[in-house]
């Protein structure tokens, strides 16, 4: 099994050719997502923060460039907290919040492990989890969550600790995705069904960030969850059809997005129309984005972010969701 904590690019080039590609897709621009972050511009043109991130960049001689944050050295680790708030939260506050979701959900305490919070650890309980009278271990999978500004996703996944960098074995995983796997794993033995739940349970979680090393990278985490658990439970390598389709799922619902904005970073802007005027003459008016003057999220200019809604089968507006929220609380 994989301990080591940075999935390096070649390595997923060279075992799963096509899933690189769609880890690196943007699905609402049908591009790349972007660097989104000045950290590789030294490294020439195509690493511009407004350039697509493209498979060739980071692979080949160039696969180590994308690195976890925890093997970052401290002066870009520092200078990407003053730039983008980036500090990542530690494993064990990740397990005590959604410990707390989880409190909340089924009604009692300690149900995936036991907190000890003044060694900042917690122990796994290795019994098989019991549910709630009135709820399932299938509404547990499809209960869906999100991670917003989500790094390299500790909330959802946790291979390892962002933090130190110590690798997590997968029965003492403590994210939202890790728990629904857990339960998929307690429940389920036949493969084709083990596999259809797994997917459910990719497709009830959602996250966004700005950055887009970091988004890849949780990307990448998630995918190898995938791979880990499918190994832990059959002792075997999935097929590279099953790796494909949830890269697929993994590509709509960990997207890259501006968050204040509801938008692809940096696609609001000015916009310059040719008119004529009163005297025939053609004239250039320019036009900036009203979202971004009145600070209205529903009024950008830019590229509102796609996400799936996987139960209609349909593609929404992320920013809609708000909208409704908006509406339903007006109308009470
Ligand atoms: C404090 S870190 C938190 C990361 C992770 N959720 C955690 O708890 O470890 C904040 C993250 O927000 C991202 N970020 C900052 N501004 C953002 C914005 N406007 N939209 C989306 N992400 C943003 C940064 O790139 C950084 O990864």
């Amino acid at each position: 099994m994989r301990t080591e904590i940075d999935i390096l690019e070649n390595e997923i080039l060279e075992k799963y050719p096509e899933v690189l590609d769609i880890l690196l897709r943007d699905q609402t621009t049908q591009k790349n997502i972007i660097w989104a972050t000045r950290n590789y511009e030294h490294l020439g043109e195509s690493y511009l923060e407004s350039k697509q991130i493209k498979s060739d960049l980071i692979t080949g001689v160039n696969g180590d460039i994308i690195m976890p944050r925890v093997q970052k050295d401290q002066i870009l680790q520092q200078s990407r907290v003053k730039n983008m708030a980036e500090v990542f939260t530690p494993s064990w506050i990740c397990n005590a919040q959604n410990n707390s979701i989880d409190n909340a959900w089924f009604g009692r305490e300690n149900v995936f492990n036991k907190e000890i919070l003044n060694q900042k650890k917690w122990i796994t309980n290795k019994a098989k989890i019991q549910f709630p009278e009135d709820k399932s271990w299938k509404d547990y999978i499809n209960n869906t969550r999100l991670e917003i500004t989500c790094g390299e996703a500790p909330y959802i996944i946790s291979r390892y600790d962002t933090t130190t960098g110590k690798y997590i074995e997968v029965e003492n995983r403590i994210g939202l995705l890790d728990r629904k796997l857990r339960i998929t794993n307690e429940n389920v033995d036949e493969l084709d069904q083990w596999l259809e739940y797994a997917k459910i349970a990719y497709k009830n979680i959602y996250a966004y960030e700005w950055q887009g090393d970091s988004l890849l990278l949780a990307r990448e985490s998630l995918l190898f969850t995938f791979i880990d658990n499918y190994r832990y439970k059959f002792n075997h390598e999935p097929l590279p059809k099953s790796i494909q389709e949830i890269a697929e799922i993994i590509s709509w619902n960990v997207w890259q997005m501006d968050g204040l904005k509801g938008v692809v970073p940096f696609s609001c802007g000015e916009i310059k129309t040719k008119i004529v005027n009163l005297f025939g003459e053609e004239e250039t008016e320019n036009s900036f984005c009203k979202g971004c003057l009145s600070g209205n999220i529903l009024e950008h200019n830019g590229i509102y972010c796609l996400i799936m809604d996987w139960l209609e089968g349909k593609k929404i507006r992320f920013i809609d969701l708000l909208k409704n929220k908006h509406q339903s609380i007006n109308d009470k």
